[in-house]
C-alpha cells in the first residue's frame, strides 16, 4: 500500500489491507512483512520532509500525545514533527512538568489523558515495561518511545530503514547475509534489544560486542553471536552500530575507566578498517564522542548517523499513519 503523500489525499486508499498493530510496544511484535510495509510507507513520507511545504493532510483531525518521562531529543522531536507533517494535532507532555511530580501515578496520568480522546499516545519512561503496562490497562493506542532497558521499537525501525536505503537499494535487496555488528553497552541498551529482534526477523546476521560486564547473560537467545572483543564483530561487517555508554544507568560499577573503555571498545579509523570497505557506521545517539566513537569516525564519510535522524521522521510518520489505519474503518480517514 502506497502511503498517501499527495496534497489532495482525503482518506485512506479504497481497499487498505488491515493493519494489526494499533499499538506498537516491541519490535518483536512485527513480522518481516509488517516492517517492510512500514519501510514502503516511510519511503513515500521521506520525500514529504524534503519538499518546500512539508505537510500532507493524511491524519487531519487526529490527535497525538507525546508523553515523555525521560529526556529525549530525537524521539520526541521526530514524533512531534511526524505528527505535524501528517496534519495531526500534537500535544507534548514531559514528566517534569506533569502532575506526576505531585504524586499522580503513571496510570492515573494516562487515564486522565485518555479522557481527552487522543488517537495515539507515544510514551517514554525509565521503567522497563511501562508502555505495555499502560497499554494493558487503558483503551488508548500506545507507541513505545523507549521503556527503560527493554525496547525502543521505532528506533529499530528507523535503523533498519536506514540500512535498507544505504545497503539494499531502497528495498530491492534482502537483509539476509548482511553482517550487522552492534557494539558497546548492550546491557543497558533498549536499542540493541529492539534492533537484534527486528534485524533477525528480517534475516540479518547480528553480532553483539561488549565487555563481559555490559552484555546481558543469555544474549545469545536473541539469535545473535556474542563477542567480548570488538575486532571479531567488526571483521567483514556491512554495518557497524555503536552504542552509547549509558553512564546514567551504570552506577559506577561496570567499567574501570572511560579511557580504558575507549581504548578497548571505542570505534576508531584503525578498527573500522576491519569492516567491509563500504560498511556504514551508525549510532542511535546521543553520542559520547571520544568514548564509544572517535569524532573522526562519527563525522567521517562512512557515518550515516544524521541520516538515521532524518529517517526517524519518515518512519514515525509511517508508524503513526498505519496505527491510525488500525483504529477501525470509521476512524481511519
Ligand atoms: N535515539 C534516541 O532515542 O535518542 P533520544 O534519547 O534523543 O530520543
Amino acid at each position: 500500500m502506497t502511503a498517501p503523500v499527495d496534497e489532495s489525499f482525503g482518506g485512506p486508499p479504497s481497499a487498505p489491507a488491515p493493519w494489526a498493530h494499533r499499538s506498537l510496544l516491541t519490535a518483536g511484535a512485527l513480522a518481516a512483512k509488517d516492517a517492510l510495509r512500514i519501510f514502503d510507507a516511510a519511503d513515500s513520507f521521506f520525500e514529504v520532509s524534503r519538499r518546500s511545504v512539508r505537510k500532507v493532510p493524511a491524519l487531519r483531525g487526529k490527535t497525538l500525545l507525546n508523553v515523555f518521562f525521560e529526556a529525549s531529543t530525537r524521539t520526541r522531536t521526530s514524533f512531534e514533527l511526524a505528527g505535524k507533517r501528517l496534519s495531526m494535532d500534537v500535544v507534548n507532555l514531559s514528566g517534569s512538568s506533569s502532575s506526576t511530580t505531585k504524586g499522580e501515578t503513571l496510570l492515573d496520568t494516562i487515564k486522565t489523558l485518555e479522557a481527552m480522546q487522543p488517537d495515539l499516545v507515544v510514551i517514554r519512561h525509565a521503567a522497563s515495561g511501562a508502555a505495555e503496562y499502560v497499554a494493558r490497562r487503558s483503551n488508548v493506542a500506545v507507541i513505545n518511545g523507549g521503556d527503560g532497558t527493554h525496547e525502543h521499537p521505532t528506533q529499530a525501525l528507523l535503523d533498519a530503514f536506514t540500512i535498507r536505503r544505504h545497503k539494499l537499494g531502497q528495498g530491492q535487496g534482502s537483509f539476509a547475509g548482511l553482517k550487522v555488528a552492534i557494539c558497546g553497552d548492550i546491557l543497558h541498551s533498549r536499542v540493541a534489544r529492539s534492533n537484534a529482534s527486528l534485524l533477525r526477523t528480517l534475516g540479518a546476521d547480528v553480532h553483539f560486542a561488549g565487555p563481559r560486564t555490559l552484555v546481558p547473560v543469555g544474549a545469545e537467545t536473541l539469535g545473535v553471536t556474542v563477542h567480548h572483543r570488538l575486532e571479531p564483530a567488526l571483521e567483514g561487517a556491512d554495518v557497524v552500530m555503536m552504542l552509547r555508554v549509558q553512564r546514567e544507568r551504570l552506577q559506577g560499577v561496570f567499567l574501570p575507566t572511560t579511557r580504558e573503555y575507549s581504548r578497548t571498545f571505542g570505534l576508531n579509523k584503525r578498527r573500522l578498517a576491519l569492516a567491509k570497505p563500504d560498511a556504514i557506521v551508525m549510532h542511535p545517539g546521543p553520542m559520547n564522542r571520544g568514548v564509544e566513537i572517535d569524532p573522526e569516525v562519527a563525522d567521517g564519510p562512512r557515518s550515516v548517523i544524521l541520516d538515521q535522524v532524518e529517517a526517524g521522521v519518515a518512519v514515525r510518520m509511517a508508524v503513526l499513519w498505519l496505527s491510525c489505519q488500525a483504529q477501525g474503518p470509521e476512524d481511519a480517514g
